[in-house]
């Protein structure tokens, strides 16, 4: 398999959690296709934990839960395939699902073959209930041969939550995306403290084998399984599925594509958004403001005092392909604040010659050339995404 950018797709758990069934993976993968997601690029449908019976069969095979997917999943994935998407699965490296299911400690092959019989194509492996004497790394690599024995491309979607620093190892095994983070919860601190946990370590992610920061919470507004904590804004979810274009991480929608508030949709199928994650050179972004947002309206009885909050604002800056740039400017704090960019930092010093046409990634907008430097306000816990193109001046 020859995966150039980073997966796209939908996941039940995020909303579903255990609710899940064959109606609904179905009624998902046709609005996928008839509401653009599959135009877009999404096209792997993937059913995450408790979809089984408790215990395998006679013969050692799992079993899909006939309350939940009575045709069985391989009249399901002939479905999904007839849609022109992909079907996915999940499993686990331990004794047990994290939900306590069955999964393919010792099973690796006979399971691996069980999901290309179904006609899977991508498993999402995970990483509960592991023996304290097994080889998590040894497990990773059987599940990766017993995938590739089958015979069959199917994604291999590690899921250890970054346990042993899997950025240094897991492309060796042959995965095609690896967890590195613990789970999301549809909150802004939980998503962005993943985001930034991973801001230095997406250089080694990349073509074949993407660096996931797990599924995307965008447009559940505080229902379903994930939903912890306080509900997110749409200034939270812009944050969210920015920060994860920017950072070329692959994206798997978590919220209900049946009826999504126009909102979410029109975030989740921005044009300019996906082309800035799926950007075929693949490269990551740098950081080129790393610093406080400062606010002078933070206390209306005292137009001049300045609220401070530390470690609010960044700028990450994203060499694309075809002499293109995309620049995003995040606000982590609560108040406005001004974010900036100064063009040195991005290596385009004012003795260049050079300024910088600049787009706006969420609308379209042309912003005009800038030179030296271009420092937007930003709303609370918003963003701003830009393109960028050399312009002399
Ligand atoms: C773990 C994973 C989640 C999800 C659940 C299912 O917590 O990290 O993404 O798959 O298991 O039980």
């Amino acid at each position: 398999m020859n995966l150039q950018t980073p997966p796209m797709g939908w996941n039940s758990w995020n909303t579903f959690g255990s609710n899940i069934s064959d109606d609904l993976v179905l009624g998902t993968a046709h609005a996928m296709k008839e509401k653009g997601y599959l135009d877009a690029g999404y096209r792997y449908v993937v059913i995450d934990d408790c979809w089984s019976l408790k215990e395998r069969d006679a013969q050692g095979r799992l079993v899909p839960d006939p309350e939940k997917f009575p045709r069985g999943m391989k009249a399901l994935a002939e479905d999904i395939h007839a849609l022109g998407l992909r079907f996915g699965m999940y499993s686990c490296a331990g004794v047990q699902t994290c939900a306590g299911y069955p999964s393919s400690y010792d099973h690796e092959f006979e399971d691996a073959r069980t999901f290309a019989e179904w006609g899977v194509d991508f498993l999402k492996y995970d990483f509960c209930n592991f023996p304290r004497s097994g080889d998590g790394k040894n497990r990773y690599a059987t599940m990766s041969m017993a995938l590739k024995a089958t015979g069959r491309d199917i994604l291999f979607s590690a899921c250890n939550w970054g346990t042993d620093e899997p950025w240094k190892w897991m492309k060796s095994l042959g995965a095609h995306m690896y967890r590195s983070t613990g789970d999301i919860q549809d909150n802004f601190k939980s998503f962005t403290t993943i985001a930034r946990s991973q801001l230095d370590k997406f250089c080694m992610s990349g073509a074949n084998c993407f660096n996931d920061i797990d599924m995307l919470t965008v447009g559940m507004y505080g229902k379903g399984h994930v939903a912890l904590g306080e509900a997110c804004t749409d200034a939270d979810y812009r944050t969210q599925f920015a920060l994860w274009c920017m950072l070329g991480a692959p994206l798997m929608l978590g919220g209900d594509v049946r009826s999504m508030r126009p909102e979410a949709e029109n975030l989740v199928l921005n044009p300019r958004l996906l082309r800035i994650n799926q950007d075929t050179e693949g490269r990551p972004p740098f950081p080129v403001y790393q610093g406080h947002v400062a606010n002078r309206d933070y206390d209306p009885a005292d137009g001049r005092s300045w609220h401070v909050f530390q470690d609010s604002g960044l700028s990450l800056f994203k060499h694309l392909s075809d002499h293109e740039f995309a620049v995003g400017y995040f606000n982590f704090a609560p108040k406005r604040g001004e974010i900036p960019f100064i063009f040195a930092d991005a290596g385009l010093p004012w003795g260049s010659g050079m300024g910088l046409r600049l787009t706006d990634a969420f609308t379209g907008e042309d912003l005009g050339v800038h030179r030296d430097y271009y420092n937007p306000m930003v709303g609370p816990h918003d963003c701003r995404v830009l393109l960028a193109r050399f312009a002399p001046c």
